[in-house]
């Protein structure tokens, strides 16, 4: 009789809202979960030009679908005004970033070769906080969510509630109701006399957070289409970017990124620092063509500038502290660490357990990458770690005390016996 319903005040969640009271009786308590889809703060106080920006972008892309975008301002009196009876706001940036964020970084989970997992690792932090927390505290016992019938998203929501409280009961309006577009959409709010959002409807689907922005929908349909200048949001055209390149230090400790050019910062403001100075130069575009979980296939463009910085740096400083044989351990876990995160399988024991293997196998991951950022581009320009396995005294091409280069002859002699026997073989030797 009582439901916590994931809200963004955007037309859809506007309308499950009346629906929910309508179909199942219930009162309807809304939750939204800020992980990063407001332009940060700074931007905000620091100039009126970027006040502008922050305005315009908002609004763009206020009326998306799901648990997304949104704008905080008058969210409570919209969300009472189409029947919730309160609206509850959460800011789980820090936690979205440090528990969620950063272990996958760490991991180095990329789906499909290149998806960096922003949707996906977004949705069991709103999950587990909708539920275990705002579920617990308003004594629901229904839990319910804007996801297609259609999307990864849905996955990753119902499976956050099953691993953390079986017993809630969910409601997917977009798989039983019979809205189905727009327009349907407006015509019922207005039945139901609830304020239609204003904001121009943006033509795709898109969902943003703290580490990335994801578009999908409309012409971007066809894979053959190239996505139009103007779609892209948090990143410049990298032939507008800068001419003259940008240094960047990322401190890392343990496999965690922890300052930028030396200044210590906490996860999420760190972040969102990179998100500004990538989005400047270009850095962090992926389009592509992924496999979705209920598998069909689906078109999406990303933009992931401050992660794929991180991304760069983080693997950069692996090679130096991981022999051969850990990096491919560590790449081949991270490949099924990537697949779990994408497919909502968070609370598994399975990624508990990852964790604990990259935590350990990232221990001596500690120092430091120079990056310079260069219209779309991430180069390594130096590396260095208190932990580095590279010897110049061994590898240079110089000196030599403790490498013995006719040592080489016997090791290559015996490295290579099994290709010879087959050679000899085949030449019936
Ligand atoms: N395809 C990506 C994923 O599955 C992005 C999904 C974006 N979600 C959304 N509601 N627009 O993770
Ligand atoms: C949705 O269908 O709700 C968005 C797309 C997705 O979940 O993959």
């Amino acid at each position: 009789n009582k439901v916590v319903l994931a809200y963004s005040g955007g037309l859809d969640t506007s309308v499950i809202v009346p629906w929910l009271r309508e179909n199942y009786g219930c009162e309807v308590v809304c939750f939204t979960a800020d992980v990063g889809q407001v332009c940060d703060q700074h931007s905000f106080i620091l100039s009126l030009s970027f006040w502008l920006m922050h305005v315009e972008f908002c609004s763009a892309l206020q009326a998306d679908c799901s648990a997304g975008d949104l704008e905080m301002d008058g969210l409570e009196q919209k969300a009472k005004a189409s029947g919730a009876s309160q609206l509850v706001v959460k800011d789980l940036k820090e936690e979205f970033v440090r528990e969620y964020i950063f272990p996958c970084l760490r991991a180095g989970a990329v789906y499909e070769r290149k998806y960096l997992l922003g949707t996906s690792m977004a949705r069991p932090v709103i999950a587990k906080v909708a539920m275990v927390d705002v579920a617990k505290e308003v004594g629901a016992d229904a839990v319910s969510h804007g996801c297609t019938g259609k999307g990864n998203d849905q996955v990753r929501f119902e499976l956050t509630f099953f691993a953390l409280n079986p017993e809630l009961q969910v409601v997917a309006p977009w798989r039983e109701w019979d809205i189905t577009g727009r327009e349907d959409a407006i015509e019922y709010a207005k039945k139901h006399s609830v304020p239609v959002p204003v904001s121009k409807k943006s033509i795709y689907s898109r969902d943003r957070n703290l580490w990335h922005l994801s578009h999908e929908g409309d012409i971007l349909e066809d894979p053959a289409n190239e996505p139009k200048k103007d779609m892209y949001m948090m990143t410049v055209d990298p032939e507008d970017a800068p001419s003259q390149p940008e240094y960047l230090e990322i401190g890392i400790e343990s496999g965690l990124p922890v300052s930028i050019n030396g200044r210590k910062l906490s996860p999420a403001t760190l972040l969102s620092e990179l998100n500004k100075v990538g989005g400047r130069h270009g850095v962090g575009r992926i389009d592509m063509v992924e496999n979705r979980l209920v598998g069909m296939k689906s078109r999406g463009v990303y933009e992931t500038p401050g992660g794929t910085i991180l991304w760069a740096a983080a693997r950069e400083l692996e090679s130096l502290t991981l022999d051969r044989e850990t990096i491919q351990m560590k790449d081949l876990l991270a490949l099924k660490y990537a697949e779990l995160v994408y497919a909502g399988r968070w609370f598994d024991p399975l990624r508990y357990s990852m964790d604990a293997f990259m935590e350990k196998i990232t221990e001596t991951t500690t120092g430091s990458v120079m990056l310079k950022l260069y219209k779309g581009s991430v180069i390594v320009a130096s590396r260095k770690s208190p932990h580095s396995l590279y010897r110049e005294d061994i590898s240079s091409f110089e000196t030599g005390a403790i490498y013995n280069q006719a040592d080489a002859a016997g090791f290559i002699r015996l490295y290579g016996l099994p290709t010879r026997v087959r050679a000899m073989l085949e030449k019936g030797l």
